[in-house]
């Protein structure tokens, strides 16, 4: 498929690094072109381009700036629009307080994109995950969790998540997001105040 990653931070470059090599074209779309070459330096099948223009190059986008609404709504209409979005609760860095309140991220993408087929995912991923192997990935049994309104749209998340060795767990419509969401918070959160057993009580995975 045709990827465009639209933010070249850690997360678009781990997922967009790993879909090239999984086979996919992707394109690493940023604000800096130094950035967008640099992630795609090295990989056949990467492309360096500005975020507006992975947007367009991409059949999926995954959307990576966090809160930042896009420019241009209708040139995502009708296309997949993946949302790994986490709030970050500052220097304090407890998600417990404050709360998360009003609508997920992916609910606010859906809201400002109405034609996107928005689905969260791979928002629960951990960094540290994304430097295994496939293989080493799919015998951890290690999952992500979809949200979104269209089947057809969380099936090419699924499949996409599969090819880099994650299963995918569908929680319903984008209503749902908020769980994934409050999910990595949990998963943040223990690592923090647990970080001995957090794996064994939250992730579906033993990668140690
Ligand atoms: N780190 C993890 O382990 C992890 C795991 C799962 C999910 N997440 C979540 O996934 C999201 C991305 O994570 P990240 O660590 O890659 O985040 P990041 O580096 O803080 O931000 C991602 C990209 O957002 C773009 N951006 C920031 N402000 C912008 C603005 N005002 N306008 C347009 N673009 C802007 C930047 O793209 P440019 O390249 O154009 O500068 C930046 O590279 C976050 O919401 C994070 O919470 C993180």
């Amino acid at each position: 498929m045709r990827i465009g990653i639209v933010g070249v931070g850690p997360v678009g470059r781990a997922l967009g690094t790993a879909w090239v090599r999984a086979g996919h074209e992707v394109a690493f779309g940023s604000r800096d072109p130094a950035r967008a070459a640099e992630a795609a330096t090295g990989l056949a099948g990467a492309q360096a381009m500005t975020q507006e223009q992975a947007a367009v190059f991409g059949e999926v986008v995954l959307w990576t700036p966090r809160g930042v609404m896009p420019a241009d709504p209708d040139g995502l209409a009708g296309k997949i629009v993946l949302d790994p979005n986490n709030r970050e609760p500052g220097p304090s860095k407890n998600y417990a307080s404050p709360r998360p309140q009003g609508p997920s991220y992916a609910e606010q993408l859906q809201t400002a994109a109405p034609r996107a087929r928005v689905v969260k995912a791979f928002n629960t991923v951990v960094m540290r995950m994304l430097q295994e192997s496939p293989e080493r990935l799919k015998a951890s049994g290690a999952q992500v969790f979809l949200a979104g309104d269209d089947p057809a749209a969380k099936t090419v998340a699924a499949g996409l998540a599969a090819d880099i060795g994650l299963g995918a767990v569908d929680l319903g419509g984008v209503e749902a997001a908020w769980m994934a969401e409050v999910m990595a918070d949990t998963f943040r959160q223990a690592m923090q105040t647990s970080p001995a057993e957090w794996r064994q009580a939250v992730v579906f995975a033993d990668l140690s």
